[in-house]
């Protein structure tokens, strides 16, 4: 069971076995947007690269876009989902404040054994899932966790708020995390926050003060967008120098670059700080816009079913957002080979 690595350290080895996605059917254009606020298709793809997001129905929820994600997963891969110990659900939408969504899934799956919990790191919630994920593997008390990231932005978005409704969208992805004797994919990972941009993107709850400032109370995300970005391009490229280092290695050895899908024009600064070819960045914003938690594990399937991700790649995953939080996780690619090929999303 405990295997030597290359350091010449003892330990269990984790895998990324399954993947699978899901969005909702609804399209939500720029063209749309521009019957609801004062916008245009031009400025929205200038300033942002989106062309559309996905919106899930009123009586549509993150733990229903969940379930759909598992469900293209469990299709796609053939897995048994029967002896899963985990599940931990990144979400800042979850259906209820509680129960987790977590544990709404794992009755609607039938897997009655697996430890339930929701994780909120916002647009970084999947990367902090996986490497949680990773951690309880490792520990050797867990053997196989369901590591999902899903939003419905939609539901607290103040569609009369042309700063931020242009922006987001719903969906959901899922990926199995299992015990491996042989290898950890786990390469090296990065976490941090920085607490004092908490008042840069926020939705209010029983509080409405950070640090005895007031925030705008309403039931909608509220967003200072030129200070989050400004954070994102001045701090990410150094945390990602950081994480390369602790992996010994450089981004030359990185095949895809897996950023969270905020903005494209928030992504080219960040390839351009770090010389990284943004044609060996993947993401998910052009159909699906910022889908928070989801954006990461979308973009890396869109990047499997379109035949460029391989087994054996080097994938560089890197969150931000609310916190304003950051995690980045590098891994080598080594799924299962799928059973049913899944259509495009
Ligand atoms: N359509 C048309 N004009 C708009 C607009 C819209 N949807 N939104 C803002 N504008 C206008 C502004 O009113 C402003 O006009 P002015 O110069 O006359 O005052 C101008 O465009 C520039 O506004 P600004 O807010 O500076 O735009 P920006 O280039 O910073 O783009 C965001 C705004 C939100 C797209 C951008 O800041 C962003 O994506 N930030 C990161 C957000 C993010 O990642 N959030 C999630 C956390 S993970």
């Amino acid at each position: 069971m405990y295997f030597f690595n290359k350091k010449g350290v003892t330990g269990l080895g984790a895998r990324i076995t399954a993947i699978g996605t899901y969005v909702p059917e609804r399209i939500l254009s720029n063209f749309d947007l521009e019957s609801m606020v004062d916008t245009s298709n031009e400025w929205i793809i200038k300033r942002t690269g989106i062309h559309e997001r996905r919106i899930s129905r009123p009586d549509e929820f993150t733990s229903d876009l969940c379930v759909a994600a598992v469900n293209n997963l469990v299709y796609r891969y053939n897995k048994d989902l029967s002896d899963v110990d985990m599940i931990i659900v990144a979400t800042s939408t979850p259906d209820f404040p509680f129960p987790s969504v977590a544990s709404l899934i794992q009755n609607r799956l039938n897997i009655p054994q697996a430890g339930c919990i929701d994780l909120s790191a916002a647009c970084a919630g999947f990367v902090y899932t996986l490497h949680t994920a990773h951690c309880y593997i490792k520990s050797g008390l867990h053997k196989k966790i369901l590591v999902l990231g899903a939003d419905t932005l939609s539901k607290i978005t103040d569609y009369s708020d042309r700063n931020t409704c242009i922006l987001f969208g719903d969906g959901a992805g899922a990926v199995l995390v299992e015990t491996d004797d042989q290898v950890d994919n786990f390469i090296a990972f990065h976490l941090g926050s920085d607490g004092s941009g908490a008042k840069h993107v926020y939705r209010t709850g029983l509080a409405n003060k950070i640090d005895g400032t007031a925030l705008t109370d309403t039931p909608y995300l509220v967003q200072n967008g030129r200070e989050v970005f400004k954070w994102v391009v001045k701090n990410i490229p150094g945390c990602i120098n950081e994480l390369m280092d602790k992996a010994h290695s450089n981004l030359d050895k990185v095949d895809w670059f897996i950023p969270h899908s905020a903005n494209l024009r928030l992504i080219e600064p960040i390839c351009e700080k770090l010389e990284y070819p943004m044609e060996k960045t993947l993401h998910s914003l052009v159909y699906f816009g910022n889908t928070s938690s989801a954006s990461i594990p979308l973009a890396f399937d869109l990047g499997i079913r379109e035949g460029k991700v391989k087994k054996r790649d080097r994938v560089l995953l890197y969150g931000f957002g609310s916190g304003l939080v950051h995690a980045g996780q590098l891994l080598e690619v080594d799924l299962d080979q799928p059973v049913n090929y899944s259509d495009p999303l």
